[in-house]
């Protein structure tokens, strides 16, 4: 089962996950780090921010979870700059070290499989961060993505494309396509980190920690990983069966044991 924290705040959650990320660099300077956007993971690039301060986060290697398809790269909202902005610049990683699938209409066509190559190439990922969508989605698996699918182009329902239209003019400019890393990928990361804050994402985050394991909601699939990390705030967590039961073996848990 996935380990659940409740925590009071946004900040808090990505304090402690930022902690967590220090560990892991720490102990493996060239870690590599699944990286996700959206508005969810900005509270622990903050922390992160002040928590890599003073570390030597050169090797520090990283992989998107997703990217648009036929976005211009060079557009404000396409995930290259996007992490670059928000995660990459700040926190002074090598850019030559962190991949974005390649969204570009120009060999699209073996673009996930090069990625799946690439995250193979640099050992699988260490640490895999997750925001969750209202409808489910982690990175961009919509409703009925396989469990053992592995990067590659979907189409984008219209509840995700009206949920990130904030971030465009109008929601037509939002692509109908993406690229996005599949679940099987992400089963592969060696920790899951899925953090969700508010109650828009309460019953999301019910579904995939204790509904049925069902491929309607794909966040569900962390059930099927041996460590996951779920960190919510009360809103978030308000509709959790088990929440006292996670409260309860979250502060009675082994301080040597991290996340
Ligand atoms: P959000 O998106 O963090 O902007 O809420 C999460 C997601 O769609 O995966």
């Amino acid at each position: 089962m996935a380990e659940v924290v409740i925590v009071e705040s946004p900040a808090a959650a990505g304090a402690l996950v930022a902690d967590q990320i220090a560990r892991l660099i720490a102990g493996r300077p060239d870690a590599v780090l699944g990286l996700a956007t959206g508005s969810t993971p900005l509270p622990l690039y903050q922390a992160l921010q002040t928590r890599l301060a003073d570390v030597d986060v050169s090797q520090v290697r990283g992989f998107a979870l997703d990217e648009y398809v036929g976005i211009d790269i060079e557009h404000p909202e396409s995930y290259r700059s996007v992490i670059t902005r928000e995660v990459v610049e700040p926190l002074g990683l090598d850019p030559e070290r962190i991949r974005v699938p390649n969204g570009s209409l120009d060999g699209i066509e073996h673009a996930g499989a090069d990625y799946e190559a690439a995250i193979d190439a640099a050992g699988g990922i260490d640490l895999q961060i997750l925001g969750i969508g209202t409808d489910g989605h982690i990175g961009f698996n919509e409703q009925g993505s396989s469990f053992a699918s592995r990067t590659r182009i979907k189409t984008l329902t219209e509840q995700t494309r009206a949920d990130n239209a904030r971030f465009f003019d109008s929601i037509d400019d939002v692509p109908m396509h993406c690229i996005t890393q599949g679940l099987g990928t992400i089963l592969r990361a060696r920790h899951l980190v899925l953090l969700a804050f508010g109650e828009g994402k309460a019953q999301a985050v019910a579904e995939a920690v204790e509904g049925p394991v069902s491929a309607f909601c794909p966040g569900s699939a962390i059930q099927l990983h041996e460590h996951v990390t779920v960190v919510v705030d009360e809103a978030a967590a308000s509709r959790l069966k088990l929440a006292d039961y996670y409260r309860h073996s979250y502060a009675n848990k082994p301080a040597w044991q991290g996340l």
